[in-house]
């Protein structure tokens, strides 16, 4: 298994390109379900969780093919994807595929919808909390599918189509949104989908539906109106940048102190974390190729967050914002709302030397003068990276084991980052 082994204390300076959001590319992989052309996707981000899809796609009987490297200055530009899933020929989604990756219970809403028919394996993916799928079926109940649960398997068909309905969901669910919506434009009549996720990545799918011939309206709004057609059609759509990873990575220069352009980064994406980012002492800057961020030699300063859904602070960054508070000057408090169990990185942050309590769903960090390097396991995908940053700002080395999560999520990691400077590298098994 591979290991990532960082020397902390080198400085962030440079530019990091940002890729394609992993979050976006998985659901516009899944809407090429929905049509029978051809889907293109430009800027696909290269992670395994794609490819895991792209598998779990191709066994639902998609034709998949991917362009060649082009003559392109900016080697970073994302990879483009073709799909097209002229007949479904096989309507189960196995577990074997899908216990790898939540994401891929997604492909549910989009077979009953053109099938009218699906057996997709209940999910897996990180282990943050329970993570139940209720939301969904009921959603899907909602437009007329008959839904029961045998051996592990969501069995679902909906003779006669699906058709529209009032969906009034009792807790935002970005997952939910997309099955529910990818339902709504080929079901019967008007869907009204109310409370729905207000993600950027829930709008840039809803952006591709509406190339394929979908009618939508309220687009990045919570209250999404859908006129259900008889069919969709091909589009090319590009995936937007990965707002986590730019956080990400702007959380580390804070971290480390320098200064470092996140190309491609769109600062209307990710406000609130780049406000908190202001509050604790860094810079952060928009341009016009990206959001710049510089922290030179003043104090980390704590601050009280909260996650919430868009446009609150990301859960998905949560772990990212504890690592650089484990060195802030004073009291930090962090309070996870959206996942229980989503603080599996704090006993890997304390073995680095990191003093963070525990007490329901909130996190006390007491910033300490310094961390130390030592061995640390990744477990879950936002939890290795903050392991990274940590690792970034420790003296002496870490060493970062199960490093397969980093690669769900996370393009060229190591690379990115030793280009600006870091001392980092992958080790590989033999
Ligand atoms: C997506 C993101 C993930 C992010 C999360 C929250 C992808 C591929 N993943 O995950 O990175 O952390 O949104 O922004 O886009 N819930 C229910 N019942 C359901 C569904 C969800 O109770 O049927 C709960 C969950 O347990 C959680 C909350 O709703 O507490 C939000 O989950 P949800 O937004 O659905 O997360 P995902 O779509 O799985």
């Amino acid at each position: 298994m591979d290991r990532i082994k960082i020397t902390g204390g080198e400085r962030l300076t440079g530019t990091i390109p940002i890729s394609g959001a992993k979050n976006a590319a998985l659901p516009l992989m899944i809407a090429s379900l929905l049509t029978s052309d051809r889907l293109t996707l430009k800027n696909v981000p290269n992670l395994a969780d794609v490819n895991m899809l792209a598998r779990i796609l191709r066994n639902h009987g998609v034709d998949h093919s991917v362009d060649g490297k082009r003559a392109d200055p900016n080697g970073y530009l994302g990879e483009t994807f073709h799909f097209t899933a002229r007949d479904i020929v096989d309507t189960t989604a196995p577990y074997e595929m899908v216990s790898r990756m939540r994401a891929s219970f997604w492909v549910l809403g989009p077979l009953l919808a053109r099938a009218h028919q699906a057996r997709v394996s209940l999910p897996g993916g990180c282990a943050i909390g329970t993570r139940p799928v209720d939301l969904h079926l009921e959603g899907l109940r909602a437009l007329g599918a008959e839904i029961d649960i045998d051996a592990g398997y969501v069995v679902a068909k909906a003779p006669g189509g699906l058709r529209g309905a009032r969906v009034v969901f009792p807790k935002v669910s970005v997952g939910a949104t997309h099955n529910v919506l990818m339902a709504a434009t080929l079901a019967r009549g008007e869907t009204v989908i109310e409370n729905a996720a207000r993600e950027p990545e829930v709008a840039d799918v809803a952006e591709c539906l509406v190339k394929m011939g979908a009618k939508i309206e309220g687009i990045g709004t919570s209250t999404l109106r859908i006129q259900g057609r008889d069919r969709l059609e091909g589009a090319t759509h590009t995936v937007l940048p990965d707002r986590i990873e730019a956080g990400t990575f702007a959380f580390a220069v804070a971290a480390t102190g320098g200064d470092v352009l996140l190309e491609g980064a769109r600062m209307a994406l990710l406000e609130t974390a780049f406000g908190v980012l202001r509050q604790t002492g860094a810079i952060v800057e928009e341009t016009a190729d990206g959001v710049r961020i510089k922290r030179n030699g003043n104090a980390i300063e704590p601050v009280r967050v909260e996650t919430q859904p868009f446009p609150g602070f990301p859960t998905d960054l949560q772990a990212q914002l504890m690592a650089l508070m484990t060195r802030a000057n004073g009291t930090s408090v962090i309070r996870e709302t959206i996942f229980e169990n989503r603080f599996m990185h704090v006993q890997e942050l304390a073995r680095l030397g990191a003093d963070i309590r525990l007490h329901g769903d909130s996190a006390t960090v007491r910033g300490v003068g310094t961390l130390r390097g030592a061995p640390v396991m990744a477990t879950d995908l936002r939890a290795s990276v903050s392991l990274v940053i940590a690792g970034l700002m420790a003296d002496g080395e870490t060493m970062i084991n199960r490093v397969y999560h980093l690669d769900r999520g996370f393009e060229r990691l190591e690379e990115k980052l030793s280009r600006c400077g870091a001392r980092i590298e992958r080790l590989t098994a033999g």
